[in-house]
């Protein structure tokens, strides 16, 4: 670590940088103070999802780097167990898109990363070693690939972001998982996890920086704390509201959304089927 990342905020237009963000991001008079600050934190308290999109392509070599920064993030015993594929082509985009509940980002932004849980290269790996393959069929690696993939995704976004390029995630490509699958020709035992829409950010459409939970919420010391939490909550209710009021979004409480979401699987949009799906793709979840 290069001994600025640890530097003070002293200068002033720092400080309102920094308190700035993270006033924007809680919104709440619990907000952490900024004593310590750099430009990758910036970029880290910056994040906003991206839905709107330039017609723009990329320059030359973005996609080279995202994969890079992707890959330079950990990775579970150094297995590698998850791969990406760029989707570029507009009628792939646009099935895709119908795939994930028509989503219009989707088919805007000119590049679709999808990130996968990548069993099968281990399989072929072992497999050609001459070796069974039984440890494949474990939730355990299932894991391990899953939360590969959305380590090194997460890295593509922070990389992305600090070059001034937008995201947004597409969980909802796990509706029809099976459909995703086949139209990416995946081998059984790879698994979409998320999409990842990337562009320009159309400069047109406000974004602002989405408050999350006050800290005392998701940050426990030494051991869990359980309850005690509503005051918090009724707290971040507010922030979200004045946040969505702003933008002329559907005003709701927060834990009421949340209360619906696992209310009954419904809400799950067809993941609720997700077990079956993925045994349909290989894995055996044993
Ligand atoms: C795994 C994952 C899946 C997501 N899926 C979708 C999606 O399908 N569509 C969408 O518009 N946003 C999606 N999002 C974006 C979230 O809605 C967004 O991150 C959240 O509301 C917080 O807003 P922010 O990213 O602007 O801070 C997803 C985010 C994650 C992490």
């Amino acid at each position: 670590m290069p001994p600025d990342s640890l530097t003070p905020v002293t200068h002033t237009a720092g400080q309102d940088t920094a308190a700035s963000l993270l006033w924007s991001r809680y919104r709440d008079a619990a907000a952490p103070a900024p004593q310590i600050w750099n430009d990758v934190i910036a970029t880290l308290l910056g994040h906003r999802s991206i839905r709107s999109f330039l017609p723009t392509p990329l320059r030359p070599g973005t996609l080279d780097l995202l994969v890079a920064a992707a890959q330079s993030a950990a990775t579970s015993s150094n297995l590698q167990a998850w791969s990406v594929v760029a989707v570029e082509d507009p009628a792939r985009r646009s099935r895709l898109s119908k795939l994930a509940g028509s989503q219009k980002h989707v088919v805007d932004a000119p590049l679709f990363l999808v990130w996968v849980a990548d069993l099968a290269r281990l399989a072929d790996i072992a497999t050609n070693e001459g070796v069974e393959i039984e440890g494949i069929h474990y939730l355990e690696l299932l894991l391990v690939g899953i939360i590969d993939a959305a380590l090194a995704a997460q890295n593509a976004v922070v990389a992305l972001e600090s070059l001034g390029l937008g995201a947004v995630y597409i969980g909802a490509i796990r509706n029809n998982i099976e459909a995703v699958a086949a139209e990416l020709a995946l081998p059984p035992l790879v698994m979409p996890v998320f999409g990842l829409c990337v562009g320009h950010p159309d400069p047109a459409v406000a974004t602002d920086i989405k408050p999350r939970l006050p800290q005392e919420v998701v940050l426990h010391r030494e051991t869990y704390a359980t309850g005690g939490k509503l005051a918090a909550l009724a707290r971040y209710n507010g922030a979200l509201r004045s946040f969505q009021r702003e933008h002329d979004l559907t005003v709701e409480d927060w834990t009421s959304k949340v209360t619906e979401r696992v209310r009954t699987p419904a809400s799950l949009s067809g993941r609720h089927r997700l077990g079956q799906a993925l045994r349909n793709l290989g894995f055996q979840l044993r």
